[in-house]
């Protein structure tokens, strides 16, 4: 980032502009740190697009954090994986007005913004960030070990995980990742089959942006136990591990503090949780597959069918998401059936389920937030990942962290209901290997209280982030 005058403001303060992409997976991280911020002392402006702000619930906010909507060109809403390109050109455009303009609005207040932070695929708000002559930094809002592919990928290796793009082809080492990675444990976008080519650019953005900075930092949304060879596997950038960034309140019991203000951009009309409290122990299977993908019929039948024949109560989230005009909603041919098993809802408070008694297992599409709440709450997986970095989180859990059993798609592509149920069994009966899972989510739910305690890793981490950016020499 470039030299500042005054990193802190005249009464010591620091006083952050944040800004994400609209989409729950970045919002949910991007205001769990706003959080972290506020409680070191620091203010918080939130930039919002206009149709996530309008979504997200209106109550009592925090003192320190200033929520501001901006227009993202896309007022009404947007299916960002279907319109990319425009869409990021657009945000830029709006954005960057929105962005200068407040900035403008906090130095005649008297609070001038002393840190700009913009999460992954905003490399304009660095440039921008540059030129108002503000510090910078990204919050990269998965995983380190992602973070170092798309860095090698654009830093010489290329063609090297070019060549892993094809299925069966060998696995190739990146350095300083702890494992070999195949063809489904590349992010989706480097894949040959990869119909999101147009995000390429955009995570390329973000590495120049990084390569201009001198001193290149991003804070990353997971913790030093947990991927501690990847934040370390390259010089040019340091990596700082600031996570996980889950509500303080779900880590800790004791500490409601931050239990007030959440950023759901979708609706919550069910009540799951006094279903969860009538069933046993560690005996229900929840079902999400995050806010993006959209499953196809065939591979929610498959779903349906090893629900109803594993034999045990099961929350299923289906959206009332579309594609191609069917609704996911819709595509069950069993719906009755499986209500009288079980309880499928549009949406569910995701932290309340992983940390109630009677979870046992939850079937993930592997996003990165689920990831982390899910270790962060011991609750062992089924990994089924889907697009973008999911496969490679699926990776993590199966083979490093061994928190989970990852699902095998047939020749078609579909995961069929055999192989969800025996997988269901390995995590959730009382197998050897299931035992082993269990201990280890267990191990990594301590793990990732302990990183965000005070003294902690990701609190001294950040910490020492705030002090360098306090000495203007960031
Ligand atoms: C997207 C990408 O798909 C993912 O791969 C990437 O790592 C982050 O951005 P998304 O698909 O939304 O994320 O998944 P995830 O990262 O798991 O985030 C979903 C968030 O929504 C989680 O914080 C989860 O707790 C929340 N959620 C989901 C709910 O609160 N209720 C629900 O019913 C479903």
């Amino acid at each position: 980032a470039t030299q500042t005058q005054s990193s802190v403001t005249a009464m010591g303060q620091h006083h952050f502009l944040i800004i994400s992409l609209p989409l729950q997976g970045h919002i949910n991280p991007a205001l769990q740190f706003a959080k972290r911020l506020i409680r070191t002392g620091a203010h918080v402006t939130f930039a919002v697009s206009v149709s996530a702000h309008r979504r997200m619930p209106k109550g009592p906010t925090l003192p320190g954090l200033t929520l501001v909507p901006f227009s993202d060109g896309y007022d009404d809403g947007i299916k960002l994986e279907d319109h990319a390109q425009h869409y990021l050109s657009e945000i830029k455009r709006c954005g960057s007005e929105t962005l200068r303009r407040i900035t403008a609005i906090s130095s005649d207040q008297g609070r001038p913004v002393t840190c700009l932070v913009h999460t992954m695929l905003l490399a304009w708000a660095a440039e921008l960030a540059r030129s108002l002559q503000l510090p910078s930094a990204l919050l990269w809002i998965q995983s380190a070990t992602v973070f170092i592919i798309f860095h090698h990928y654009f830093d010489g290796y290329g063609d090297v995980v070019g060549n892993c793009s094809n299925e069966g082809s060998d696995p190739i080492e990146l350095p300083g990742l702890p494992m070999l990675l195949s063809s489904r444990d590349i992010p989706s976008f480097f894949l040959s089959s990869n119909i999101y080519a147009s995000w390429i650019p955009a995570f390329q953005e973000d590495m120049e942006a990084l390569r201009q900075e001198t001193n290149p930092k991003v804070l990353v949304n997971t913790f030093d136990a947990l991927e501690a060879e990847a934040l370390r596997a390259v010089d040019k950038v340091k990596l700082i591990g600031i996570g996980p960034l889950v509500p303080s309140a779900f880590l800790d019991a004791n500490d409601p503090s931050d239990s007030s203000f959440g950023g759901d951009i979708f609706q919550d009309p069910s009540n799951c949780i006094d279903w969860l409290n009538s069933k046993p122990k560690s005996s229900v299977v929840y079902v999400s597959f995050g806010t993006l993908c959209v499953l196809s019929k065939q591979q929610m039948e498959e779903i349906a069918h090893a629900l109803l024949h594993s034999g045990r109560p099961f929350l299923w989230v289906i959206r009332s998401a579309s594609e191609n005009g069917e609704v996911e909603e819709e595509k069950l041919s069993c719906r009755k059936e499986l209500e009288e098993k079980g309880m499928i809802v549009v949406w569910c408070p995701q932290l309340d389920v992983l940390s109630h008694p009677s979870l046992g297992c939850f079937i993930t599409h592997c996003g990165w937030n689920s990831t982390l709440e899910c270790l962060a709450s011991g609750v062992p997986v089924v990994a089924f990942p889907q697009w973008t970095d999911q496969g490679t989180n699926g990776k993590l859990i199966e083979d490093v962290w061994k928190t989970g059993v990852r699902v095998t798609a047939n020749e078609e592509g579909i995961v069929e209901g055999e192989e969800i149920k025996r997988c269901l069994e390995v995590v959730m009966g009382g197998g050897e290997r299931g035992e082993e899972l269990r201990r280890n989510a267990g191990k990594w739910k301590d793990l990732a209280r302990e990183a965000v305690k005070d003294g902690g890793s990701s609190d001294c981490n950040l910490k020492a982030f705030l002090d360098e950016l306090g000495q203007g020499s960031m």
